[in-house]
């Protein structure tokens, strides 16, 4: 395992944070993958957690985002963290939410929900995406409108990045929803999407597997239903020994 130092965290609701750790010269990763990350235990092995990689594989930092589980054995204690502190960082990635994942297409539609959002901060950052697709959709739904927060910090610097902005252009398009409190969209991702309200809102036509590609990342309950639009919808699986029309992953729970 590498053996990284903390150099900034940053809380945004009494569940959710997000930080930043060193990253060493030899970690490679694809942008969308996650790795294994976690602290080191008194006398026993390092206790690690799944995690996706929020930055870019261009990004000399390594970005995370995630829950604050009030008794998880990892994030009761990993929510403390400071910069300075000492994490455990697994060597490898991996994951199929990757660009390779799927064949070309025209529109990329990121879906997420919670600390899903992860994966696609960084494929939002890789200037390979906007080469490979003319429109890019993320959208992000959680429970409350201050959870929504970490994603429109994201898309602020991003958008305000010089090399970025140039690259992005007018191709990507952020939609966030809320289920549990007023806010301009309000409901689950699938049902906005369902009812025409995502199309609406991002001015492009209904999910279409000639035209789009899909990621999804989020809780069992939301992939299972996105999974289940794309089939009636005839999007086919992919992964990166067979590039499709759609991929998903779980998102870290604790
Ligand atoms: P809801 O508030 O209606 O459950 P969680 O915090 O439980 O992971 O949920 C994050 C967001 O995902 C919430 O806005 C939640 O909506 C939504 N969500 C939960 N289950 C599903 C599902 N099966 N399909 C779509 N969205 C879902």
């Amino acid at each position: 395992m590498f053996q990284e130092t903390v150099l900034a965290a940053n809380h945004y609701t009494e569940n959710l944070f997000s930080f930043e750790i060193t990253r060493p010269d030899s970690f490679r990763f694809r942008s969308g993958e996650f790795t294994m990350l976690g602290l080191e235990q008194d006398g026993g092995k390092p206790l690690l957690r799944a995690y996706s990689i929020a930055s870019p594989s261009w990004d000399e930092k390594l970005e995370f985002f995630s829950i604050k589980v009030p008794d998880g054995p990892l994030t009761s204690k990993l929510q403390a963290i400071q910069p300075g502190d000492r994490i455990v960082l697994g060597r490898k990635s991996t994951g199929t939410l990757v660009l390779d994942a799927l064949t070309p297409a025209k529109n990329l539609y990121l879906l997420s929900t919670g600390t899903g959002l992860a994966p696609f901060a960084s494929i939002i950052r890789d200037p390979e995406t906007f080469e490979r697709y003319d429109n890019v959709v993320l959208t992000h739904t959680c429970r409350t409108v201050k959870e929504l927060n970490y994603g429109k910090d994201l898309m602020q610097a991003t958008m305000s990045d010089e090399v970025l902005k140039e690259i992005i252009g007018d191709k990507l398009k952020h939609f966030t929803s809320v289920t549990r409190e007023d806010y301009p969209y309000q409901g689950r991702i699938t049902d906005l999407i369902a009812d025409g309200t995502l199309a609406d809102a991002v001015g492009l036509p209904d999910l279409n597997p000639e035209t789009d590609r899909v990621m999804v990342c989020g809780s069992m309950g939301m992939i299972n239903d996105i999974k289940g639009l794309c089939l009636s919808k005839n999007f086919e699986e992919g992964s990166i020994s067979r590039p499709g029309q759609f991929v998903y992953e779980k998102a870290f729970v604790e």
